[in-house]
């Protein structure tokens, strides 16, 4: 991706200034192929060691309300390696650091830190969090998460793995395993995936279907949607396995939790059989659906799917701070 990239227009980068990103249906084949183009300048920049002064001035704060390592790490960094800076809040309904904890409102809170930052990127574990704070701040909101609902930037990192790893993505298999019906990675990333013309194949425990609209409007658009049990046989026709976390935080029922929380593992006799060439990505963490044994098959990519993000980010922060400096020559670039 890094030496494989094409300028985008002045018209297609404006485009983006100030528009918030809260969930993958927003976005465009067009708008994908921009910010893919964008995310790997990004990482050809900083293969060559170069610093960086697109948001130099610019503040963005990260609003966390949930746990998380690589969303707001990245999202940091990629801030830092922009020549911006960052203020944060970092904390979970138990551990609260913020006036949240005085019973202050999200729209109080957001419309106050828009007053401070010149992007905000917000993390909830409520469903429909990143739209209220879009309401409420001037500023570009980026959901970062939001509960059982969408991540938007992580189905824009899967996008970003599979088109490095695989040169396309039109014409995959790509199989969906695990926690389909919480999963907000997996919500975001078909509606990318339908865009650019990938069969899909869903596995879940029954408790852990994808939902029902989902698959519907998947199918209404055309796609090719198959659910089954039968991992390995999936696995022996696919060209990517997106595997996802069971997650305990979502289920109201620990006993539920426990019937199907291992219920399908990726070890290394699940993938013995796969088809050549496959590769394996998770949005991380992981508990024990992959088995470390795995880690050591060239096609798992989980970790480099990781690093991606930065690059990823950086566009994304760029573009909707209007920073790109690449493409503003009319603009001072300092250093
Ligand atoms: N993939 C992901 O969202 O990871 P974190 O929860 O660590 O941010």
């Amino acid at each position: 991706m890094a030496n494989n990239w094409e300028k985008p227009s002045l018209e297609q980068i404006e485009k983006f200034e100030g528009k918030d990103v809260l969930s993958a249906p927003q976005f465009s084949k067009a708008e994908l192929d921009v910010i893919m183009n964008v995310a790997a300048y990004y990482e050809q920049a900083l293969l060559e060691k170069r610093i960086l002064k697109d948001m130099e001035g610019k503040v963005m704060a990260s609003l966390f309300y949930e746990p998380s390592t690589r969303t707001r790490l990245s999202f940091e960094t990629a801030m830092l390696r922009l020549g911006g800076t960052v203020i944060t809040v970092a904390e979970s309904p138990t551990n609260q650091t913020s006036s949240t904890a005085k019973g202050e409102t999200m729209h109080d809170g957001i419309t106050v830190i828009d007053g401070y930052a010149d992007v905000i990127v917000i993390r909830s574990p409520q469903k429909g969090a990143a739209d209220v704070a879009a309401q409420a701040a001037k500023h570009p909101i980026i959901n970062a998460g939001d509960g059982a609902g969408q991540h938007p930037t992580q189905a824009l990192l899967d996008i970003y793995t599979i088109l490095k790893e695989k040169g396309t993505l039109q014409g995959l298999k790509v199989t969906l395993l695990g926690d389909l019906k919480f999963g907000r990675t997996v919500h975001s990333l078909v509606d990318f995936l339908a865009i650019y013309g990938c069969e899909l194949v869903l596995v879940s425990p029954e408790e852990l279907k994808m939902p029902e609209e989902i698959t519907k409007s998947l199918r209404d658009r055309g796609v090719k949607v198959e659910e089954t049990s039968d991992l390995k046989k999936a696995l022996s026709t696919s060209d990517v396995l997106y595997v996802t976390r069971i997650q305990r935080e979502r289920f109201t029922d620990p006993a539920v939790y426990e019937k199907v929380k291992d219920a399908f593992i990726v070890d290394e006799e699940m993938i013995s059989g796969c088809k050549k060439g496959m590769i394996i990505l998770h949005p991380l963490p992981r508990v024990n659906e992959i088995s470390v044994g795995v880690d050591k098959y060239e096609g798992a990519k989980y970790f480099e799917q990781a690093y991606n993000g930065l690059y990823v980010r950086m566009a994304l922060l760029a573009l909707t701070t209007g920073s790109v400096v690449l493409f503003r020559p009319h603009r001072k670039t300092v250093g």
